[in-house]
């Protein structure tokens, strides 16, 4: 069913069903009775998503007198998220809770700012002394476990200073400073937006700002280059790879598209710029088993490569209806992720008892998880910007927090009642810790490292990044 289908249903007042899209306005969106009668409630042009779940209803008895359309009504669970420009309509099954399924992406540029930002960004300018109390009281609390020993009353001070002077040079040259999610706290909170990879791309590219300081790793900041083409310049404050960009071997792709003359190959984000240009489509760990599904569909037998995690493909073939033998799944792995596996999961589970689950589909236990069975029955496969939104939502007070931990600064500070825990201490990107405030502050004044992507790539890699925003 199309996204006019959940439109109209909206317009009208009428619960969206299954399947249905929207990308309506809230200005668009009427009284939305029925779901109010579900105990939902959406604001309108609320900035931050409103999600209130449907609360939990008695499975039915599958008898004669439950027809299949009945039954799946029951067993499936209905989230509305409403912010400033958008209405997205998520779903998952009650009987497989952790199959969260995400209706709508939010589009071209529409993804919110993720994090509020400094004190500066809200205009409020700190002095020094001020500046500095509230970095080192936020940074202990918030992630004084994450990092011990790195906020020491002289480092943050270091810190205060030098972000001061980075707010300064980014006002001077019109600078639009964006930071992944999984970077230092205090990257974070230079940063006008915190966001995921490709959400960042997608906001950056909304703002038309001349220059964009990413806080990320390389392939992010291609990504962004990609999007915006020559609006913008981008600079990173070094040059970070990423162990699943750099696993993918160009020739065996190569190899396999003239093997398979009509085959089709998705890209997770997380390559370079010259194998998204390869790439029919590129999807996100949000959307990996929508962008499967969809190829399935759309080049019915075609063999489908899905490169390069193993373990979010495994994730994507589990929850998309596509013929697993038409499938090529490469065999790469994220470092960070490979570790998380099984025994980590279910030992951690076991220190937060009454914890659930927040999985990236990169972790190793992933494909195991997918079974539902217990400890994992409270899991939740979210990409990293998924786990901010479910985690605001949801009824649990405990989470544990599998993927690299720099996230759980974010989680702690947008959810102030709720506790995290990093699923492992281990859980650390090197390349993403490369960024430091100080690299930042020096490529601002020296105007390094430029991403640039080749013209030529870049066409190509857009038509990649661009089919995969047309799937709803
Ligand atoms: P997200 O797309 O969720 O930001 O993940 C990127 C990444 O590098 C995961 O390790
Ligand atoms: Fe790459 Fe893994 Fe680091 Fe993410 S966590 S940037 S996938 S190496």
């Amino acid at each position: 069913m199309g996204g006019r289908a959940g439109k109209a249903a909206l317009r009208e007042g009428r619960k969206p069903r299954l399947g249905d899209q929207t990308t309506l306005a809230p200005a668009e969106v009427p009284a939305l009775d029925w779901a109010s009668d579900l105990g939902y409630e959406v604001a309108r042009g609320n900035i931050a998503n409103i999600l209130k779940e449907h609360g939990p209803e008695p499975a039915p008895e599958r008898t004669r007198k439950t027809t299949w359309k009945e039954f799946l009504r029951r067993h499936w669970e209905v989230m509305v998220a409403a912010d400033f420009f958008t209405v997205e309509v998520w779903t998952r099954t009650r009987l497989t809770r952790s199959l969260l399924i995400q209706w709508r992406y939010t589009g071209w540029g529409v993804r919110l700012p993720a994090s509020p930002g400094t004190a500066q960004q809200k205009g409020e300018a700190l002095n020094e002394t001020a500046q500095f109390e509230l970095w080192y009281e936020r940074f202990n609390r918030l992630a004084g476990d994450l990092y011990p020993g790195r906020y020491s009353r002289d480092h943050v001070r270091d810190l205060a200073e030098m972000g001061r002077e980075i707010m300064e040079l980014a006002r001077r040259k019109g600078s639009l400073i964006v930071a992944h999610n999984y970077v230092y706290p205090e990257l974070q909170e230079v940063a006008e937006v915190v966001g995921d990879s490709l959400g960042l791309s997608l906001f950056v590219a909304g703002r038309n700002a001349p220059r964009v300081d990413f806080c990320g790793v390389w392939f992010m900041g291609q990504t962004a280059k990609i999007i915006l083409g020559d609006r913008s310049k981008v600079y990173m404050p070094d040059q970070p790879g990423c162990s699943l960009v750099d696993l993918v071997d160009h020739r065996r792709i190569t190899d396999w598209i003239t093997r398979h003359q009509d085959g089709v190959v998705i890209s997770y984000v997380n390559t370079d710029a010259r194998m998204k240009a390869m790439s029919h489509y590129t999807c996100t760990s949000a959307n990996a088993a929508q962008v499967l599904e969809h190829a399935a569909r759309t080049h019915p037998g075609r063999r489908i490569l899905f490169l390069p995690d193993k373990y979010l493909g495994a994730v994507a073939q589990a929850l998309a209806r596509v013929n697993p033998n038409l499938v090529d799944l490469y065999d790469g792995a994220c470092h960070v992720h490979a570790r998380i596996g099984k025994e980590v999961a279910e030992k951690a589970l076991a220190r937060q008892p009454g914890a659930e689950l927040l999985i990236h589909p990169e972790c190793a236990c992933s494909a195991l998880i997918t079974s539902n069975l217990p400890p994992f029955k409270d899991a939740h496969f979210l990409s990293s910007e998924q786990m901010l939104r479910y985690a605001a939502t949801s009824a649990a007070k405990e989470f544990v927090v599998a993927t690299e931990k720099g996230i759980v600064y974010r989680l702690r500070k947008e959810c102030p009642g709720k506790t995290f825990y990093p699923i492992s201490d281990n859980a650390v990107c090197e390349y993403m810790k490369m960024n430091t405030l100080e690299k930042l502050r020096d490529s601002l004044r020296h105007d390094r490292f430029e991403v640039e992507v080749d013209q030529a790539v870049r066409d190509k890699a857009r038509e990649a990044v661009e089919r995969m925003l047309t799937i709803h």
